[in-house]
C-alpha cells in the first residue's frame, strides 16, 4: 500500500515535471521574440592591448639646403667655418626698408623676412623695432672686429657679410647692442616670434661653448621658417647642434 502510494506520488511528479517543460518550450518560441534577445553564447573578447602610439617620423629633410655655399639661407659660418670666398659678397643685397641706425642692406630674401617681422611686432604688439646692422662686407668687418673674439667674429668670419643677420633693437634705441635688450618687451617679442618669420636668435645666453660668442639677444639670422620652426619645436637653438657640426668655440 505504501509503496503503492509512493510510486503514485513518483508517477505525478514526472508527469508534472514533463507537461512543465513542454510548455515552457512552446512559451520559449513566442516569448524570445518579444523579449530580450538570446544571451551571447561567445566568450567575451578581451580587451584590445592599449594602442602604441604612432611612431614619430622625422620627416624634416637636414639636406634640403647646402650648410657651405655661402648663397645657400643654411650656410653655417662660425669660428671654424670661414665664409668661402673669404670675400664674399651676395648678389642680391637690397635695401631693407624699416627704421634703421645704420642703412641696412640684406639679401631680398631675408629682406622681405625682415620687413614683415618689424610689421608683425607694430602690429600684433605695438613693439617698434630698428635695424642697427646687417649685410657687412669683408672690408666693413674689419673695422667693426674689436680684438675681443668673444664678442665681434674676425673679418671673413661674421655671419653679417652672408646678407641673412640682422641686429635689431628698439627704435628707441634702449639697449642697443647690450645684453639688456633681452629683457625689454621687444626683445622678448622677437625671441618668442622670430622663428615665425625664418629668424633664429643665433647666439643664445646658454650656448657660448657652442658658438663661441656672448649672449647677442639682438642677432638674428635668416634661415627660412621651416628650419626656423623645426629648431624651435626640437628645442635646438644653435645650427651646429642641429646639424651635428663641431662646436666652434674658438679660431682653430
Ligand atoms: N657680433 C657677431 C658675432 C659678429 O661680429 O658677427
Ligand atoms: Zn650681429
Amino acid at each position: 500500500m505504501t509503496v503503492a502510494l509512493v510510486l503514485i506520488a513518483v508517477l505525478l511528479a514526472v508527469a508534472v515535471v514533463v507537461v512543465g517543460a513542454v510548455s515552457a518550450g512552446a512559451n520559449g518560441g513566442a516569448g524570445a521574440a518579444a523579449s530580450a534577445p538570446p544571451t551571447p553564447t561567445e566568450t567575451p573578447r578581451p580587451a584590445p592591448a592599449e594602442a602604441a602610439p604612432p611612431a614619430t617620423v622625422d620627416t624634416f629633410d637636414r639636406t634640403a639646403h647646402s650648410l657651405d655655399d655661402p648663397m645657400s639661407i643654411w650656410v653655417v659660418v662660425n669660428k671654424l667655418r670661414p665664409m668661402n670666398p673669404q670675400d664674399f659678397e651676395p648678389a642680391d643685397l637690397v635695401f631693407v626698408p624699416v627704421e634703421y641706425t645704420f642703412e641696412p642692406y640684406m639679401r631680398q630674401e631675408a629682406s622681405d623676412a625682415a620687413v614683415t617681422m618689424f610689421e608683425a611686432a607694430a602690429n600684433e604688439a605695438d613693439l617698434f623695432l630698428a635695424s642697427n646692422s646687417a649685410f657687412r662686407s669683408y672690408g666693413a668687418q674689419e673695422n667693426i672686429y674689436d680684438g675681443d673674439d668673444t664678442l665681434t667674429a674676425r673679418p671673413g668670419y661674421s655671419e653679417h657679410q652672408t646678407g641673412l643677420t640682422i641686429d635689431i633693437g628698439p627704435s628707441t634705441g634702449e639697449c642697443s647692442i647690450e645684453a639688456c635688450f633681452g629683457e625689454l618687451p621687444e626683445g622678448i617679442w622677437l625671441r618668442d616670434n622670430a622663428y615665425r618669420f625664418g629668424f633664429i636668435l643665433r647666439y643664445p645666453a646658454d650656448k657660448m661653448a657652442v658658438t663661441g660668442y656672448e649672449y647677442e639677444p639682438w642677432h638674428f639670422r635668416y634661415v627660412g621658417v621651416p628650419l626656423a620652426t623645426e629648431m624651435r619645436e626640437k628645442g635646438i637653438s644653435t645650427m651646429e647642434e642641429f646639424f651635428g657640426l663641431p662646436a666652434a668655440p674658438s679660431y682653430e
